[in-house]
């Protein structure tokens, strides 16, 4: 690893600093001073003042490595700390949510009044169907004001729910209830994409098949596209909760422990099997929004927009529980950004004067492609701070952001963290922080993040790459791996005696700034989402032709990496045209779009190590166009080779 690493910080170089701006640092939520806080005191405080307690805890946290507990005694709830207690104090007109649909012109203003009600309604709606306290929730939905109203209205009955993204398949979906043994699904008949209407519950159908603990479904009426409905099992959404009391005092909020089980969510590692990511309710409210309020310097009337999808990490923690608790104006848009033209986030920006703007380099490496005359239609001189996140931001996509969306003006905060971590962890501090494009910077104050060299020993600033770790607990912290401590110990805790292991590759400069620089595992990250290798290649072998498959991935100009999958059919049959676009559909309904391979190539053989061993290196070396690295171990040299000119020939086609 040391020297891939170090071919990466050669080719990283990079000496641009934007010093903060003292007009930004004057008003800015994160005053000097702010890393000299004692971590303890500083999530004390902060637990204190930015969340509202039934009953106040008693001790700050446990720390039984890897067991982690925060704000222990306390008892509070998620929707009470989100919306009822902003109405209480008299913000019931203020604007939660400035919602807009993909057609154009379809819009709705959601004021945190409105959210209660919209959300007491759900929530004694899914009472009424025998949902309480501890029932287990999957919900598959796109992006409609239902979605944050019923992940509200289960934390307010104290249900757990896993929101599995819309863009997953059946199986995906399938597997998840059946490991969560959810008892309630909740959907959408159809999502709108791209102009399109996307199936959600025919998806969600077949789902249930493969989830046998599912005993009903809620369908919100979204497109009108038709969909089945199973007697017995399903309902629609409007028949559930459109007639129901929409007094508050009609559905309390349930007082849950500090420490219950939130949500799950679930995301791929280097196994097949996707990892149960456990949340607990208080450290993770209290990470989220502080990180929130500091992160991207949010003030009482700002309006922010966290461009992401609900469905991952990033839309809990920063389109709905960090925003909410801290009684944030929000954007919420359904669709693509393409639709009906180039220009729909910006003009967006525009009309609801967004000042903060929160995305994914692969989104804005997306907008660079397509050309800054899209931008340039709109005054976006309202942005004020824009946010990064998913994957390391290549310098030149951070330069364009800060100079054709921030004006050349607005801080871009490149923030470092994991659907574990819940929270974001490393990150620059607007008004504090002297940018460089390219470095998340900072680990945020109150988190212990180092980079370790394979003995285990904390690498100095300056002094090269290697593991990055996090030394301490912080609050929102993920709790375990559903129904599966052993591999929750054996990922995370068991490479280092005193870190948790992230699983990333990084460095600290000269000056103490963490550059980040992607997966050491076999976990590729594409568009901004972690995928498996592992549960790729078991997707392919799934196919009944396919006799072998290696995953690798390679570089991309727009999605940061791309899948590369390399294949053997059985029986020496050869790979057509029609079998590569099969293989690709195939991986496409067993996992998701998402999972799609950017390349197949078909191969007689694998390399193999003489043991057996796939040697995905290679692959990776003809992936990425590089000269063949050490094939000394290969059982048959010549088999790289002719992977290496079918490659080749493959791109002439
Ligand atoms: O490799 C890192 C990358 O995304 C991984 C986490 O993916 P996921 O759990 O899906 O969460 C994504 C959203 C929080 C990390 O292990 N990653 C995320 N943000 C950055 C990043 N890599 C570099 N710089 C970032 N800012």
């Amino acid at each position: 690893m040391a020297e891939e690493n170090q071919n990466i910080a050669a080719l990283m170089v990079e000496e641009r600093q934007y010093p903060p701006d003292p007009e930004f640092t004057a008003q800015a939520n994160a005053k000097p001073g702010f890393y000299e806080q004692d971590p303890d005191a500083f999530w004390e405080k902060e637990g204190r003042d930015r969340l509202s307690w039934f009953t106040d805890f008693t001790t700050l946290k446990e720390w039984d490595r890897p067991y982690a507990r925060w704000y222990l005694g306390g008892k509070l709830n998620a929707c009470y700390n989100c919306v009822d207690r902003h109405v209480e104090n008299g913000l019931g007109d203020k604007v939660a949510y400035h919602w807009e649909g993909e057609p154009v012109g379809d819009k709705l203003t959601i004021t945190y009044a409105d959210l209660q009600s919209r959300v007491v309604r759900a929530a004694n709606g899914f009472k009424s169907l025998g949902i309480g306290k501890g029932t287990k929730v999957a919900v598959y939905m796109g992006m409609i004001p239902e979605a944050p109203v019923t992940l509200l209205a289960l934390a307010r009955i104290g249900a757990p729910f896993t929101f599995v993204f819309g863009g997953f398949s059946a199986n995906a979906l399938g597997s998840r209830m059946a490991e969560m043994e959810c008892e309630y699904l909740v959907t959408q008949d159809a999502a709108n994409r791209r102009g399109k209407a996307g199936p959600l519950k025919p998806v969600a159908d077949q789902a249930m098949d493969m989830a046998p603990t599912v005993k009903t479904c809620v369908t919100v009426r979204r497109t009108g596209t038709e969909v089945e409905l199973k007697e017995g099992r399903d309902r629609w959404w409007h028949d559930v909760v459109d007639g129901q009391d929409d007094d508050p005092a009609s559905c309390p909020c349930e007082p849950m422990d500090s420490e219950d089980m939130f949500f799950l969510m679930f995301s791929s590692g280097t196994t097949g099997k996707p990892k149960g990511i456990v949340h607990s309710t208080a450290g993770y409210l209290a990470g989220v929004s502080t990180t929130h309020y500091y992160v991207f310097d949010i003030k009482p009337d700002t309006v922010y927009w966290c461009a992401a999808d609900i469905g991952w990490i990033t839309g809990h923690s920063y389109i709905v529980f960090g925003p909410l608790v801290n009684a944030t104006t929000s954007v919420m848009y359904e669709g693509t950004p393409d639709f009906p033209d180039k220009d729909r986030w910006w003009d967006i920006i525009e009309r609801y004067q967004v000042n903060v703007l929160y995305t994914a380099p692969t989104s804005i490496r997306t907008h660079m492609k397509w050309g800054d005359q899209y931008a340039a239609r709109h005054d976006l001189s309202s942005l004020k701070v824009l946010g990064s996140v998913g994957e390391p931001i290549n310098p030149e996509a951070w330069v364009w952001y800060r100079e054709h969306i921030g004006g050349g003006k607005a801080p871009v905060v490149d923030t470092w963290w994991q659907t574990e971590n819940g929270m974001i962890l490393v990150t620059p501090l607007p008004g504090i922080t002297t940018l460089k494009p390219g470095s998340a910077t900072r680990a945020f104050p109150g988190v212990q993040a180092a980079v370790y060299d394979e003995s285990g020993r904390e690498i100095p600033p300056g002094e090269g790459a290697g593991y990055m770790v996090v030394k301490e607990p912080w609050p929102a912290m993920f709790r375990g791996l559903y129904n599966d401590d052993q591999r929750f110990k054996d990922t995370y805790w068991s490479t280092f005696p005193d870190a948790y292991l992230a699983g990333d590759g990084a460095r600290v400069d000269e000056d103490g700034d963490f550059w980040l620089m992607g997966r050491i595992d076999d976990v590729m990250n594409v568009s901004g989402h972690r995928l498996s290798t592992i549960e790729i290649e078991s997707a392919l072998v799934n196919h009944p032709d396919v006799a072998q498959a290696a995953v690798v991935s390679r570089s991309d100009a727009t999605t940061g990496q791309a899948i590369v999958a390399y294949v053997t059919l059985k029986d020496g049959a050869r790979g057509t045209t029609e079998k590569l676009a099969e293989l690709r559909e195939h991986v496409g309904t067993m996992i998701g779009p998402i999972a799609k391979p950017a390349n197949v190539v078909f191969a007689a053989e694998l390399p193999m190590t003489r043991s057996g061993k796939i040697m995905r290196r290679l692959l990776k070396d003809v992936a990425e166009n590089r000269a063949l690295g050490d094939t000394t171990t290969l059982a048959d040299p010549t088999v790289v080779e002719e992977i290496k000119a079918r490659a080749e020939a493959g791109k002439e086609d």
